[in-house]
């Protein structure tokens, strides 16, 4: 069979870019450790209420200007201890789980942006440099109450 020479230099160049790109994959994903986050941690979806931190959800501070927000997702809601106010300037680290399905995890004119998988431990940091009204909402639909799963948060003077 005759391949036309511009036939030939085309596999052999689309060849190559498969296998780089394969490459630079497999370097990301695993020399670089580069997976998803939420892989790192696991617990059973079952036993969320006595799973540490869960067992605790709520706001800890863990150093100046430093919290630890521990949240448990559930149709339709954001489980917490209380109401959600934080000084500026704090660095928040968001560690949320969810019960049932998968929910989303978003805070609009912030960068966080998740998904809370059940059975993980679903991690993010922020610092909020400005005070505020801030709104933790689900993005993944999840059921007849997703849009109305949102909780406050408060960033203070
Ligand atoms: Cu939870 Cu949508």
């Amino acid at each position: 069979m005759h391949i036309h020479k511009f036939e030939k230099i085309w596999l052999i160049v689309g060849s190559m870019t498969l296998v780089l790109f394969l490459f630079i994959i497999g370097i990301n994903a695993f020399a670089m450790g580069h997976t998803p986050p939420s892989e790192d941690e696991i617990l059973d979806p079952q036993k969320v209420d006595v799973t540490e931190p869960f067992d605790q959800p709520g706001l800890k501070k863990i150093g100046e200007k430093e919290y630890e927000l521990v949240m448990i997702a559930q149709a339709f809601t954001f489980e917490s201890n209380e109401d959600l106010k934080i000084p500026s300037g704090a660095t928040v680290h968001f560690k949320v789980t969810s019960k049932d399905v998968v929910h989303g995890f978003q805070i609009p004119r912030t960068n966080v942006n998740m998904m809370i998988t059940p059975g993980h431990v679903n991690t993010i940091t922020h610092t909020f440099d400005k005070p505020g009204q801030f709104l933790i909402l689900c993005n993944e639909y999840c059921g007849v109450g997703h849009q109305a799963m949102g909780v406050p948060l408060e960033v203070i003077e």
